[in-house]
């Protein structure tokens, strides 16, 4: 401990010395202030590119190459010919969609072998970033300073949609603009959006899925996480809707592959749309997440996924319906699990702790600020201190209740009650209705109601014995009175009852409800107990919960102001919020317990070393796969008789980031980012650059599954692959100087006119 404490001692002091101008790899930067801020340390750190070589909107650039994939992932260009390459999980609807039980793309795997067998997915969009824009001083303006957060806001809003709309003017552009660090700065980004987006090819899940909730949020990791789409272009290489005429469509910048892989210390970047992070957070909010909300929410799901699996073992059938609802529960249940080991482990609390008294101590040395920022901490915790009950009830709305499938399904029939109470026209109740019957049948596909009454009666225990009694629902009243607290005698009369426990119920109800029976919701259980809910959360916890995030939106935004203040020298990021960032560090093992140190990459032996694994389905391999590694067939992807497979490095990512680029010091792609390490999910809140690490799947074993294992390559041929240094931006670079030697031309044409202007007219 002691030895620790000297360590970092040297380290502060090293890094208050000499390194002071090398940052950490913490951060998720803005594309357009690369150059002011990130491109002397990017380069310092290997980078052998210039910020305008990453973004740029007079040539192309690496961005050109970056796509939004249906707004939840990021996709990149890897061909001229417009295949996009993201992640297996990011693809998994449209490869389940397209899958049936004789085509089960899913379990076999899908690679489109010519252009006609490319699959279109209706509703899939790629938004490409066209520019962005600091449009700061047009949304702030004509607000003044004392307006209140409602005014300013409408206000705000008000002027977003007149920027908006003139930026886009004439264009089938669409624009975004999103406030950063808390409404201090606004930016701007116009975008471009194709809505033509075909599969290509996508491993089989025992590749794609390899390691699946087991090895999900892990490292050594060694999941093939990827999938090739492919986008479609109309007229003029332009955005259409779906036709058989699209023509593939050719994006300005593509990313070339490296064959050279990664080395410890070698510089990466990650390019995407990080969903959401809350680096700035104070410890009040930190200690109610740490000690209230991620607890309460792991024991949720920690109950809903015991019960789940439960059943998915005891039948197949289940266990179908519920495979991708349990990843998804698993999925955040397991981060947020890691995210509190992480925050205990860089004692965060603590930290944010004595940054605030810092930052009171620096407020108390002149009177300006003093008056500025002295009341501020108090104000927070004021604030914090108002929202006991209120937060954590709201989690349990969200996580508990409506958590249980058959009242999430009878809250979204309360459009209709409305529709209904409000005495609205026929026709508008009908189409409704039809809505709402319609929706039913995808749903209960996946719908086993026993093992949601299981479900059920768990959570509604839950509810009920960890929320103070003052803030329950009145519903609750009922429980106690009928059913004196058991909550599965309570479960039988729901379920016994309510119509919501299939289609043909749903079916049957919404046939009466146009045939004028409006009391039939009214009448059910399942409809009661979660509009009783859903009113009780409007009524009496949601008034508070938007008040005072209100004035903690003001307090924050005030607290950015100042912390920006008084650290002058550090270069500040804003919160992820599914813009376009620039993430950048470096290929890095880590040690994530005292004894162990984990490499950076994992290869090919580890998939069988796990696949030798008794009993583990989540390891279960093809036999192709056993093959080629028998016959250690690799062809150019191997380096000395190995594969490699997966490797980590110190990008600063998200969610969101899940299909991202990983780009080497040279604009070459070397891998497509999947997923974090555990002991680094509480980078969303505080960064510690000891232990957080983006996981890659690295690009050679995109390659050799494409090329070897699926026999697809042909994509192969269209890619780009390097195995030299030459810039990433090489084969764009004839391009740019046909379009320089374009311009100098123009410009030569032009002096000609204005000398013949000038020439006296005869
Ligand atoms: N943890 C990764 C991400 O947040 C991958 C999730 C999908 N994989 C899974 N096994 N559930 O989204
Ligand atoms: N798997 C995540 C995604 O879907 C990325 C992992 C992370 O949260 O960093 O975006």
């Amino acid at each position: 401990m002691i030895l620790k404490r000297i360590v970092l001692f040297f380290a502060a002091a090293l890094l208050s010395s000499g390194l002071a101008n090398a940052l950490p790899d913490e951060g998720m930067w803005l594309p357009m202030l690369l150059k002011q801020l990130n491109e002397a340390d990017m380069q310092q750190k290997g980078l052998k590119l210039s910020a305008e070589d990453i973004y740029s909107i007079n040539q192309s650039s690496l961005k050109d190459a970056i796509v939004s994939f249906g707004g939840f992932c990021t996709g990149e260009m890897i061909s001229p010919e417009g295949l996009l390459l993201t992640n297996h999980h990011c693809g998994y609807g449209q490869v389940q969609a397209h899958s049936t039980v004789e085509n089960d793309y899913l379990t076999k795997g899908f690679w489109a072998m010519n252009r006609e067998q490319e699959l279109p997915n209706p509703g899939l969009t790629a938004t490409f970033i066209v520019r962005m824009e600091d449009v700061t001083k047009q949304v702030l303006s004509g607000i003044p300073a004392t307006a209140t957060e409602a005014a300013r806001e409408a206000a705000i809003q008000k002027n977003i949609a007149r920027v908006r709309s003139e930026a886009i003017a004439g264009t089938d552009y669409n624009a975004i603009i999103r406030p950063f660090f808390y409404g201090n700065e606004y930016y701007m980004y116009v975008t471009e959006t194709f809505r033509d987006v075909r599969l290509v090819g996508a491993p089989p899940s025992a590749i794609g899925k390899f390691g699946g909730d087991t090895d999900n949020w892990m490292w050594p990791r060694h999941t093939g996480d990827f999938s090739i789409f492919r986008i479609y272009a109309g007229p003029g290489n332009k955005p259409a809707d779906y036709s058989p005429n699209n023509k593939p469509y050719k994006p300005k910048h593509h990313l070339p592959i490296s064959l050279n892989g990664v080395t410890e210390g070698d510089f990466t970047l990650v390019f995407g749309f990080p969903g959401r992070t809350s680096e700035y957070l104070t410890s009040h909010a930190v200690q109610e997440i740490y000690e209230v909300s991620n607890p309460a929410k792991i024991n949720i799901r920690d109950t809903k996924l015991r019960i789940l699996d439960k059943d998915m073992k005891a039948s197949d059938a289940v266990r179908i319906q519920y495979a991708a609802k349990y990843a998804s529960i698993a999925n955040y249940w397991k981060k947020w699990i890691g995210e509190n080991r992480g925050l205990q482990k860089a004692n965060t609390i603590a930290r944010k702790q004595q940054l605030e008294q810092q930052f009171q101590q620096w407020a108390a040395t002149n009177d300006k600020r003093q008056q500025q920022y002295g009341n501020l901490m108090a104000d927070f915790e004021k604030n914090y201190r108002s929202l006991d009950g209120i937060t954590i009830s709201r989690d349990y709305i969200t996580e508990a209740a409506l958590g249980i499938e058959l009242i999430k399904q009878a809250a979204d029939y309360m459009k209709l009650q409305e529709l209904l109470d409000k005495k609205a026209s026929e026709s508008l109740i009908n189409s409704t209705a039809d809505q709402l019957a319609d929706a039913a049948a995808g749903f209960y596909k996946n719908y086993n109601a026993p093992t949601d009454k299981k479900v059920f009666a768990a959570l509604m225990a839950l509810y009920y014995n960890d929320i103070d009694p003052k803030l329950h629902p009145e519903v609750f009243k009922t429980v106690q009175q009928q059913y004196k607290g058991d909550f599965e005698k309570y479960a039988d009369a729901v379920y016994g009852k309510s119509f919501f426990t299939s289609e043909a119920g749903v079916k049957e109800a919404m046939a009466a409800i146009k045939a004028g029976k409006t009391q039939v919701l009214k009448n059910d259980p399942a409809f009661q107990l979660a509009s009783g809910i859903v009113s009780h959360y409007r009524a009496n916890i949601l008034p508070t919960y938007t008040q005072v995030n209100d004035n903690l939106n003001l307090l924050y935004r005030t607290y950015m102001t100042g912390l920006r203040e008084m650290q002058q020298d550090k270069k500040f990021y804003p919160d992820a919020n599914s813009t376009l960032r620039v993430a950048y560090g470096e290929v890095e093992p880590y040690e994530p317990l005292d004894g162990i140190k984990y490499k950076y990459y994992t290869t090919l032996e580890g998939v069988m070393e796990k696949a030798a694994m008794e009993g583990i389905e989540d390891y279960v391999i093809p036999a192709r796969l056993k093959e080629l590694y028998e016959q250690k067939d690799y062809g150019p992807y191997g380096v000395n008789g190995e594969m490699p497979v997966a490797f980590i490095a110190s990008n600063h990512t998200t969610g969101g980031n899940s299909g991202s680029p990983v780009i080497n010091a040279h604009g070459q792609l070397i891998g497509t980012n999947f997923d974090r390490n555990w002991e680094g999910t509480m980078s969303d809140i505080s960064y510690n650059p000891d232990q957080v690490r983006n996981i890659a799947i690295d690009a050679r074993y995109m390659l050799f599954i494409v090329d070897k294992f699926a026999g697809a390559g042909h994509l192969v041929q269209e890619m780009t692959l390097v195995t030299d240094d030459t810039s990433g931006l090489a084969h764009v670079d004839s391009k740019r100087k046909s379009s320089e030697k374009e311009a100098k031309k123009e410009k030569k044409k032009e002096k000609k006119r204005k000398r013949k202007e000038k020439e006296p007219a005869l």
